[in-house]
């Protein structure tokens, strides 16, 4: 199937010579939620805004469904939602106004119905006749959320939509994001929160000063995270892994101190108990054994630390 978006050799320097994107290669598959994960500065927000039309790349070129982000702006702009990283609204309407407003803005004919599911999806039912400047920080990222559903895009950018709300707005987005893709949207969302994307995510694409370090299913990553080692600590250094140890996933660490086990925690069978009963048939003590699990954070971690 061909992706959604395709974003190809996409570079962007800023006026102040700075470049915030060094030659992306992306595809985003219909229907799926891909979660962009990076650090502060990591072009992320960049990146978005270029898809959406609002920033010029220097280099490269964006394909929305086909439509040229900035030959084809409209078209292309129209099939997108976005939830910017920051909040900018006209204070004095109210809230169903401003959302009905936004319709308008793509050249869509008034649906009082749909804005009004919208209002009630986000719990903003309530505060429909409320001025936007007097709703909490929370609620004025709800409306952000209804405007950019208002309409009916295919495709919706939330920049870090959940940074700074109450636990409670954070699962009605998710809950949300969910009957979207059920309804066949395609979302990509930033997050600074690691359980997030483990959570929400179909893949994960992490982007580190401008470049992308991975695209990964997130299932494929779990699986990675299912694998834990065993680490035992001997009484006595080996010179040699012995030979009746050779066909499990054991390595032995360059001083020779310790035996590093391998194996999949979600499977029934570890081979621990067995691998413990061969080390003591062939006389192999020690005086320690812990187990240590990666975890996506740490994937993370080292692919962000390894590369700055
Ligand atoms: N309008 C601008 N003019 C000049 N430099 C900019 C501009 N916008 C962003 N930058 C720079 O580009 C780089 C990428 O910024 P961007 O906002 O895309 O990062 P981000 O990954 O979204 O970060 P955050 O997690 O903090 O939102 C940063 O170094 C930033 O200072
Ligand atoms: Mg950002």
């Amino acid at each position: 199937m061909s992706p959604i978006i395709a974003i190809n050799g996409l570079t962007k320097t800023y006026a102040s010579g700075l470049p915030a994107l060094r030659g992306i290669d992306l595809e985003i598959r219909k229907g799926e939620i891909f979660a962009l994960l990076g650090p502060n500065g990591a072009g992320k927000t960049t990146l978005i805004s270029i898809v959406c039309g609002i920033v010029n790349p220097s280099a490269g070129r964006v394909l929305v469904d086909g439509y040229d982000v900035v030959r084809d702006y409209r078209a292309a702009r129209a099939k997108i939602g976005l939830v910017p990283q920051e909040l900018t609204m006209e204070a004095f309407e109210s809230v169903r106004a401003t959302v009905a407003f936004s319709r308008g803005l793509f050249g869509r004919p008034p649906d009082p119905p749909h804005i009004e599911r919208i209002l009630g999806d986000l719990s903003l039912w309530e505060k429909r006749d409320s001025r936007v400047m007097a709703l909490s920080g929370g609620m004025k990222r709800r409306v952000m959320i209804a405007k950019a559903l208002s309409h009916e895009p295919e495709i919706l950018f939330l920049d870090e939509p959940t940074a700074g709300v109450d636990v409670e707005l954070r699962r009605d987005m998710w809950a949300m994001v969910r009957r979207l893709r059920e309804a066949g949207v395609t979302i990509i969302l930033t997050t600074h929160y690691i359980e997030e994307a483990e959570e929400m995510a179909d893949r994960i694409g992490v982007i580190h000063q401008g470049e992308l370090v991975l695209v990964e299913d997130k299932a494929v990553l779990m699986e990675r995270l299912g694998r834990k080692r065993l680490i035992l600590q001997l009484q006595a250094p080996l010179r040699r892994l012995p030979a009746e140890l050779a066909n499990r996933p054991l390595e032995l660490s360059a001083d020779g101190w310790q035996l590093v086990y391998t194996y999949d925690s979600q499977q029934a069978r570890t081979g621990i108990a067995g691998l413990l009963r061969q080390l003591a048939d062939l006389g192999i003590a020690y005086r320690d054994l812990h187990t240590v699990q990666s975890s996506l954070e740490e994937i993370f971690v080292s692919l962000v630390r390894g590369r700055s």
